[in-house]
């Protein structure tokens, strides 16, 4: 049997490997042969890559080579090729420092892996918290047409009788136990039962958060935010997603036609409605700075401020995914934005349609979990940007997670000076703290951790809990787990580990939180601030090699978008020169 090379009806990029009969065309279709592929997958057809983070070591995505399957199916089936390939995948409850540390390096793997290899069109399979942002990073940044399928969250967690959200009941339990009000035997039986089936975190966490923004964006298919794991709607929505990559080549409909200024305000328009996470933020202006779109961490409070958070779901809310699911879905919160005069009715999606068109006809099947507006959990959601000489590029903070007799706060500081320092410290009972204090930590942003951890959300000293407080002012430069609460200030740049004004916050100093008025304010006057930061010396670890050192040099602040400074931007997919 000789192959003779069709005729390539349309010179697609994959032609640039498969499609003629040089030695080159020749090797490069030989060695994919080795497969066992029948040469009419060489004909021209759209060659589809399935990029897959699939990892036993982030087993949120652990069932993603199913669904990885389904995306085939779907590809067959239109007429594609598809091709399977892996990039590295961040599990956020294993990788240490913090796998945010590793999601501009995954971007940088997604985008190479692109460029650099036969591909018409990608789907990029995600689930875990930084799976989703690194993939669209690494995809804007090729800007070849790509849909995404995220990997639906874990079915709701039980114990005791009552639901259980992932992360969200790990903070609580914790502090239970350290109130006395749960015992340790308890907390262990607890464990499995937070994550009892495959799948993202159940809660409106991170996870939730960036599939709700993809789907937002218009990056994903409709209702693709909140189908569980394991029903068997999330294998079709892959199989769909397979289907709609391949007319998605042929129509030539890419990232930079769907990731516009206007969809980005609809995802922060929809963030403040779902109580999304403000990790959301970081993510979007770094997918944002990819595909050349300006928007900056003051657009998150102008656009996203008066937004009702009306999503009734964990960590702000009662509920969990599934139970959104159920009631509908993201594209009733979509709709209602819409119904509201909010939302960008015509920015165009991966289907091919107006984002409006895949919304209009979404039902509401339970009002207790998509609120009426009236029942709103907080009038305006959204993200909070706080500005002031504690913080001059900005700090955040989510409302509908606060305590609002919080919100208007003026406390004596209580200074850690890192994590190692808060750690050593917190729980002994000598420490001068308590519930009208703010409690402050330095040095956990992108440089100073390294890799901007998710330790805002401090836990309270003993003996606060012990009184039955549950929430107090911490401020930092970390950021916090989507699925954690409280009046918790994150992200302040520029960083302590940058020389920002948090790093010479002392013991002792007053400080104020105004969340109406965006304020966050040192009592300090200026001449001791300046003299202060005259004096500062950096006191984190620097790293002398390795990853570690690339990205310390190299990151950008968290109020950016804690990209590094020589990815930001769309490099294209023009394909590199040949070796052979
Ligand atoms: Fe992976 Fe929450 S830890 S989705």
């Amino acid at each position: 049997m000789v192959f003779k090379p069709a005729s390539w009806p349309r010179k697609l990029r994959s032609a640039q490997w498969f499609g003629g009969t040089s030695r080159d065309h020749i090797y490069h279709r030989s060695w994919m042969k080795n497969q066992g592929l029948p040469d009419d997958l060489f004909d021209g057809r759209p060659v589809i890559g399935i990029c897959n983070t699939w990892s036993q070591l982030t087993p949120c995505n652990a069932h993603l080579r199913d669904l990885a399957e389904r995306v085939k199916h779907g590809i067959y089936e239109a007429g594609g090729f598809p091709v399977e390939f892996p990039v590295f995948s961040t599990g956020e409850s294993t990788l240490r420092p913090t796998a945010m540390m590793f999601r501009n390096l995954a971007s940088m793997d997604v985008e190479e892996a692109i460029r650099g290899t036969p591909l018409d069109g990608v789907v990029l399979l995600v689930g875990c918290d930084k799976t989703t942002p690194s993939l669209l990073m690494g995809a804007a940044s090729v800007n070849l047409p790509a849909i995404a399928v995220t990997g639906g969250p874990m079915l709701n967690g039980w114990f005791q009788g009552e639901r259980v959200g992932s992360g969200t009941h790990l903070w609580k339990f914790s502090e239970a136990v350290k109130a006395g009000e749960m015992t340790q035997e308890e907390f262990l039986e607890a464990e499995v039962a937070m994550s009892r089936s495959p799948g993202t975190c159940n809660t409106m966490g991170t996870a939730s958060s960036m599939a709700s923004m993809t789907e937002a964006l218009g990056m994903a298919l409709s209702g693709n935010a909140a189908i569980p794991a394991v029903d068997s709607r999330r294998r079709v929505m892959a199989h769909l997603s397979g289907r709609r990559i391949v007319q998605m080549v042929k129509d030539d409909l890419k990232p930079s036609d769907i990731l516009t200024r206007e969809a980005f305000e609809n995802a922060i328009r929809t963030n403040g409605a779902i109580g999304g996470s403000t990790n959301a933020v970081i993510h979007l202006l770094a997918i944002a700075g990819r595909i050349g779109v300006d928007i900056t961490l003051d657009d998150w409070d102008k656009v996203g401020r008066d937004i009702p958070t009306i999503v009734n779901l964990m960590p702000s809310g009662k509920y969990l995914m599934e139970e959104f699911f159920y009631a509908g879905g993201l594209p009733v919160v979509i709709k209602r934005l819409g119904e509201a005069g909010v939302l960008h009715r015509d920015t165009t999606t991966v289907a091919g349609e107006t984002i409006w068109d895949q919304v209009k006809d979404a039902k509401n099947w339970n009002e207790d979990v998509i609120l009426p507006v009236e029942k709103a959990l907080t009038k305006q959601g959204g993200i909070a940007v706080l500005k002031g000489n504690l913080a001059p590029k900005g700090a955040v903070l989510k409302p509908s997670a606060a305590s609002p007799h919080l919100l208007q706060h003026k406390g004596r500081a209580v200074v850690f000076e890192d994590i190692d320092d808060y750690k050593a410290r917190i729980n002994d009972d000598a420490l001068d703290i308590d519930e009208t204090c703010i409690m402050v930590m330095k040095n956990c942003g992108p440089k100073g951790y390294p890799g901007l951890s998710e330790v805002g959300n401090m836990g309270l000293p003993p003996k606060v809990l012990k009184k039955g407080i549950t929430d107090m002012v911490r401020i930092s430069d970390a950021r916090m787990s989507g699925t954690a609460y409280g009046t918790v200030v994150l992200h302040t740049s520029p960083e302590a580990a940058a020389g920002g004004p948090l790093a010479v916050v002392q013991n002792g100093d007053m400080i104020e939180l105004d969340v109406p008025n965006r304020r966050l304010h040192l009592d300090i006057s200026d001449q001791e601030l300046k003299a202060r930061l005259d004096e500062w010396v950096p006191t984190h670890e620097v790293p002398e090699s390795g990853y570690a050192k690339l990205f310390h040099d190299h990151v950008q602040g968290a109020d950016t978008g804690a990209d590094f400074d020589f990815l930001i931007g769309c490099r294209g997919s023009d394909v590199p020169k040949d070796s052979h």
